[in-house]
């Protein structure tokens, strides 16, 4: 397996957030070209809800779900689904031949990787001439929040600070485009979409899982162990994600980008 550090690591804080995903709330520029009977790999699947609804999709086909992570994948076996499979595999050296599936689809991977045209090529060679590459992934520079919050921007900070620290690309999305095109593809379509949060329930769903990821998970004990930030500062960005959601004008918007790429 690669050494990538992963920034967010598997806290019961950040799964809450990956479980709550759904083909249709994170790939709709996709879901137009499934068609039944397609074979469709998803790469780095987390706990496998995107995968599931992918297989349901294209049943009688099937849906193969990889992650680095063996945790993971245990836990998206456990849920079992038809037509649906999951492993443990590196996106950087795929268990698959050539031209092998019809649909290879990355959500909210690639801004974790150190070398993502790398895996791009990777994800291009099992798709093969015919198949076709999607990846979605976030621009952590455009998101935006209301009221003005001193924590959040500082919460954004610190979070492209520890990104940086590990290799990674926080604003994935922008890069999309080009990526794609240095992998080699022919085809190249790119598109933008964005989750909203503004309902009560929704803000502090959102400033809940924040504020416990910045505490708790990975996230957190990277920006201590980097020397990035303290116990306080962490806290503080905490009690802002949850004054924030007790905020009756409380609205997020999180910007995407897409890319589907083929040839
Ligand atoms: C942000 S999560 C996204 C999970 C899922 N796609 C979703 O959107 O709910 C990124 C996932 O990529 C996995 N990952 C990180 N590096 C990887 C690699 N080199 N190969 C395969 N999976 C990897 C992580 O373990 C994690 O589960």
């Amino acid at each position: 397996m690669s050494d990538d550090t992963y920034t967010h690591g598997h806290h019961d804080s950040v799964l809450r957030s990956h479980r709550w995903r759904t083909a249709e709330n994170s790939c709709g520029y996709l879901l137009p070209r499934l068609t039944p009977g397609m074979r469709v790999l998803d790469v780095g699947c987390g706990p496998g809800t995107i995968t599931r609804d992918l297989a349901a999709l294209v049943a009688p086909g099937q849906a193969i779900g990889i992650d680095r992570a063996g945790d993971i994948v245990a836990q998206a076996r456990a849920e079992g689904a038809e037509g649906v499979h999951f492993q443990q595999a590196d996106v950087y050296r795929l268990p698959f031949g050539d031209d092998t599936f019809d649909v290879v689809h990355a959500h909210q991977l690639l801004q974790h990787l150190t070398r993502p045209v790398d895996a791009l090529r990777e994800m291009r060679r099992v798709a093969g001439a015919h198949g076709l590459v999607a990846a979605r992934d976030s621009i952590y520079g455009s998101f935006r929040w209301s009221p003005d919050s001193p924590a959040l921007e500082d919460w954004l900070d610190l979070y492209v600070a520890v990104t940086r620290r590990n290799d990674a690309e926080a604003d994935a999305g922008r890069y999309l485009k080009a990526w794609a095109r240095e992998a080699g593809f022919a085809n190249v379509e790119y598109t933008s979409s964005t989750w909203t949060f503004a309902n009560p329930e929704t803000c502090r769903w959102w400033g809940d899982l924040w504020a416990d990821r910045a505490t708790s998970s990975d996230f957190a004990s990277q920006a201590v162990d980097y020397g990035l930030a303290d116990a306080a500062r962490l806290g503080r960005i905490a009690d802002g994600w949850r004054a924030w959601a007790d905020d009756p004008d409380a609205a997020l918007i999180i910007l995407h980008g897409e890319v589907i790429a083929s040839g």
